[in-house]
């Protein structure tokens, strides 16, 4: 891998304070939610990569007004959605999947496409809940493009997920908040709750009694949302600074919200070093700052539970794995297969390139930790955010560091991801 494109990531220490990417899952139902609200609303620390000009954009189609073109804007509904045409959502699951939703709740037609890796996930899984209740909706052998048609209207939407899915859950709530219907959700093993949590804050009637998701017919409010640092951004500076020796973190105004910090857990089962200060709620979410420390990490059995709050954080997990003593064992996480590459392979290939034993199985795998990682590694990412960013902090604790193969899609989800690593590794981060 000599491409012209390859990044060096260097290794050694990292020291200093980092505000991470604003949250991306937050930011897309900020403005999504937002546009689907009675007046004007202004979202401030909004995430800024690539998934999230795909639901600007998203928005704008739909009648939305954002004034701003940064992290801070001000969004006015419209009085009623407008028919979007065909919206490209790039590389972004979630705009497609919470987009189909909303389209289908305002029985509006639409097409929507994606690029290569998201026109090879599958879209079915939201499709067909919402098919059984009344849209009209196609997809192309069970993925993008998407067709939506007009239709007469969505009954009560009541679905028993058969995907541990925060995208299949979230498009079914806004569904039935577009349509004015109700909608009761079964099944859901903690997948994330941004949508229930941003739907409270702004007004709308819905409970979990720990089986059951229900909303009833609600407006919503216009209130001013302030997203706060993504945990999958900051997964890679923590496991960086666990695994490097002198090193030290805080990373700042973190979400900390219980379905997003199985990472954490499952470090600090593994022996890490790390301290939670300031812990505060912001516009209904938990948020934090977190400081971790060098540590010496032993391997586990990962709590298969704990898969839901951190399947986007298995790559970081998975670095963390190579420097602990022993083989960590991860499993119930067939989802990482439909990921924006096959995590299963491109983690393991990523690790192997390193040196270390990695078993791969169909739900996951077992990574077996080395005493030193190879002289020369090279890691591809396959055009894979997550891969490129887990590359750097496999480099971090690495003897002589990793060289990545198109590591700039890293800013898909964290446009600042290089300056802000450099800046931790020259140990003056702000
Ligand atoms: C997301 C949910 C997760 C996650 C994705 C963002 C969301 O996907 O992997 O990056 O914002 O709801 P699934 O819900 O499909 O597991």
């Amino acid at each position: 891998m000599s491409s012209a494109s390859a990044t060096r990531f260097r290794p050694g220490p990292l020291r200093g304070a980092l505000r991470v990417a604003p949250d991306k899952s937050i930011s897309h139902r900020a403005l999504l939610i937002g546009a689907l609200t009675r007046g004007r609303v202004h979202l401030s620390n909004l995430n800024t990569g690539a998934d999230l000009e795909a639901t600007r954009e998203a928005v704008r189609r739909l009648g939305a007004r954002i004034d701003g073109e940064g992290a801070d804007v001000t969004l006015d509904a419209p009085a009623r959605l407008h028919q979007p045409g065909t919206v490209d959502c790039l590389n972004s699951g979630t705009t497609m999947r919470l987009l189909m939703g909303i389209l289908a709740g305002a029985a509006l037609p639409a097409r929507l496409t994606g690029d290569d890796s998201l026109s090879r996930r599958p879209m079915e899984r939201v499709a067909g809940p919402l098919r059984e209740a009344g849209a009209l909706i196609t997809t192309t052998d069970g993925r993008a493009p998407v067709e939506l048609a007009a239709h007469t209207g969505l009954h009560a939407v009541e679905h028993h997920l058969r995907v541990p899915s925060a995208q299949v859950k979230t498009a079914l709530l806004l569904a039935a908040l577009t349509a004015g219907t109700s909608a009761g959700i079964t099944g859901d093993e903690r997948s994330r709750d941004h949508t229930e949590r941003m739907l409270r804050y702004l007004g709308a009637s819905i409970t979990w009694d720990g089986a059951r998701i229900a909303l009833t017919p609600s407006t919503l409010n216009a209130r001013d949302i302030e997203v706060p640092g993504d945990p999958s951004a900051a997964a890679f500076a923590i496991v960086a600074t666990l695994v490097t020796p002198h090193s030290e973190v805080r990373i700042e105004r973190l979400c900390l919200n219980p379905t997003r910090d199985g990472l954490l857990r499952a470090l600090r089962a593994m022996g890490a070093d790390l301290a939670i200060l300031d812990a505060r709620d912001v516009c209904g979410e938990p948020v934090g700052d977190v400081i971790a420390r060098s540590s010496t990490l032993h391997a586990i059995d990962l709590e298969p539970s704990l898969l839901p709050t951190m399947i986007d954080e298995v790559p970081a997990l998975a670095v963390a794995a190579a420097f602990a003593h022993g083989t960590t064992r991860i499993r119930n996480a067939a989802e990482l297969r439909v990921k924006e590459s096959d995590r299963v392979e491109t983690i393991a290939a990523m690790l192997e390139a390193a040196g270390v034993a990695v078993a791969r199985h169909p739900d996951g795998l077992d990574v077996t930790g080395v005493e030193r990682l190879n002289e020369r590694i090279e890691v591809a990412s396959h055009g894979d955010h997550r891969i490129a960013m887990a590359a750097a902090a496999l480099a971090a604790g690495s003897p002589a560091g990793v060289h990545v193969d198109d590591a700039d899609c890293a800013r898909v989800s964290y446009p600042q991801f290089h300056e802000a690593w450099e800046a931790l590794q020259q140990g003056a981060a702000r």
